[in-house]
């Protein structure tokens, strides 16, 4: 007789939490080798069709998920959000017998506490630091700005999903109306964070990493500014973009280095203090005149970022989770290709987005110009929720092929909606070449 359980591949039941664009790139690369259970507030078309089972609760409601995680049997977890890592879902989790990808509530302070990081980089001298202070008291806040003389940011200590930093120059006219917000953060949350403004361009470095081992993934640039040109509003990033070596055209390998020091270092200090970090690190560093200086660390992948990362890992994502959660994390690897995401966004969006209206996508289409398609807050019936709605990726060994792809893809999509022509573009691209040589003087 035949022993067919010798041939049977246990497949393993891994949950994943969340389901906006990045979650929808973590979903398609977890479920090529697991059996997917997600659990999210809304029902993702794409994420829906790649899940085995798909549970509706918030993804904060840290008891619904710990619930549906042990029916469903749940081997593993990840965890796409930083919200649920602020309520503690990876302990919980844990607690109940389930490895989780994600820092613990106390590591992913690194994201959920601007004053913690702050103060770990400064007591372990890591690299890219920048000039910082915490205030709790008006007068004292006042007079710091005052003596300091240059221009500040202010920054809430918590999580703002974006909205709370002011730099003076841009959101901000001057360091008066930087004392009068800081004064306005004080009065609301009794604390604020007020910083020197680094000048330069920004860059997102996000790694693997087990808590020792670092793994780095491919940098990327995203598009904060809702329109054209760098203008408008801040966003969760309108899209972003990646090269075939894995750096940017203004990123020198000298600069990369550094900038991988100073993640590698923080690693280490958080285990040296006690509070291990695992999970996926997310560096967002402004390149300066001098070095990367950390703008922000956050506790997950970027959105869109993991769009640009994931469709071209070539290790299993499942292999690197369980690498993540038994401290023996050993590779990653990524395809040498140049990838462009853009998101797309109901009109009004971030400020005054229209909801519950429908957009028409041609899939076939899309998947006929070579590109690929995200959803992200967007609901079964392909209505908008208010937040970017979907993404259209580009993949190609070049960046003006990445480009010219997701350009021809995005096409079809019709409704009230908006994205960014010129992410990814030569002209975009030039332009931040540019200011990073009037910075550095060359
Ligand atoms: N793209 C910015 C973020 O993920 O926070």
């Amino acid at each position: 007789m035949i022993n067919f359980n010798k041939f049977m591949v246990k497949i393993m039941r891994v949950l994943l939490v969340g389901a906006g664009g990045r979650e929808s790139a973590i979903a398609e690369a977890l479920s090529k080798d697991s059996e997917l259970y997600v659990v999210a507030k809304h029902l993702n078309p794409g994420i829906r069709r790649v899940a085995y089972e798909y549970g509706l609760a918030k993804e904060t409601d840290v008891q619904k998920v710990l619930d549906l995680a042990l029916k469903w049997g749940i081997e593993i977890a990840f965890i796409g959000p930083e919200t649920p890592l602020e309520k503690g879902i990876v302990d919980t989790l844990e607690e109940n017998g389930i490895p989780t990808v994600g820092p613990s509530k106390e590591a992913a302070q690194l994201e959920t506490n601007k004053a913690f990081a702050r103060a770990l980089m400064e007591k372990h001298e890591i690299p890219g630091r920048k000039l910082f202070k915490v205030f709790d008291d008006i007068a004292e806040m006042k007079s710091w700005i005052d003596e300091f003389g240059k221009p500040v940011v202010v920054k809430p200590l918590g999580l703002t999903g974006g909205k709370g930093v002011k730099v003076v120059g841009y959101q901000l006219k001057d360091n008066e109306e930087a004392k009068e917000y800081a004064k306005a953060l004080i009065e609301k949350d009794g604390r604020v964070l007020v910083e020197e403004r680094t000048d330069g361009v920004e860059f997102t470095f996000q790694v693997f990493t087990d808590g020792k081992k670092v793994i780095p993934m491919p940098l990327a640039q995203d598009y904060p500014h809702a329109y054209e040109g760098d203008v408008g509003p801040i966003t969760g990033g309108m899209g972003s973009y990646s090269c075939e070596n894995h750096l940017l055209p203004f990123v020198s390998k000298e600069d990369y280095e550094k900038a991988f020091e100073t993640l590698k270092k923080t690693i280490d200090a958080m285990r040296k203090e006690g509070i291990p970090y695992k999970g996926i690190l997310y560096g967002q560093f402004m390149l300066a005149k001098d070095e990367p200086k950390i703008i922000e660390f956050n506790a997950r992948f970027g959105d869109p970022e993991a769009m640009n990362v994931l469709p071209i890992l070539k290790t299993s994502l499942l292999e690197i989770a369980e690498g993540i959660v038994d401290g023996a994390l050993k590779k990653a690897e990524f395809e040498k290709k140049a990838t462009v995401v853009k998101y797309v966004a109901p009109k009004g969006y971030p400020t005054d987005p229209i909801k519950g209206v429908n957009v028409e996508i041609s899939e076939d289409k899309i998947r006929e110009e070579g590109a690929k398609v995200y959803y992200a807050s967007i609901d079964e019936n392909f209505r908008m929720l208010g937040s970017r709605a979907l993404a259209v990726v580009g993949i190609a060994n070049s960046l003006e092929e990445a480009e010219r792809i997701a350009s021809a893809g995005i096409k079809h999509v019709r409704g009230e909606i908006f994205y960014r022509a010129d992410v990814g573009t030569k002209e975009s691209l030039e332009k931040r070449v540019r200011i990073m040589k009037e910075i550095r003087g060359e």
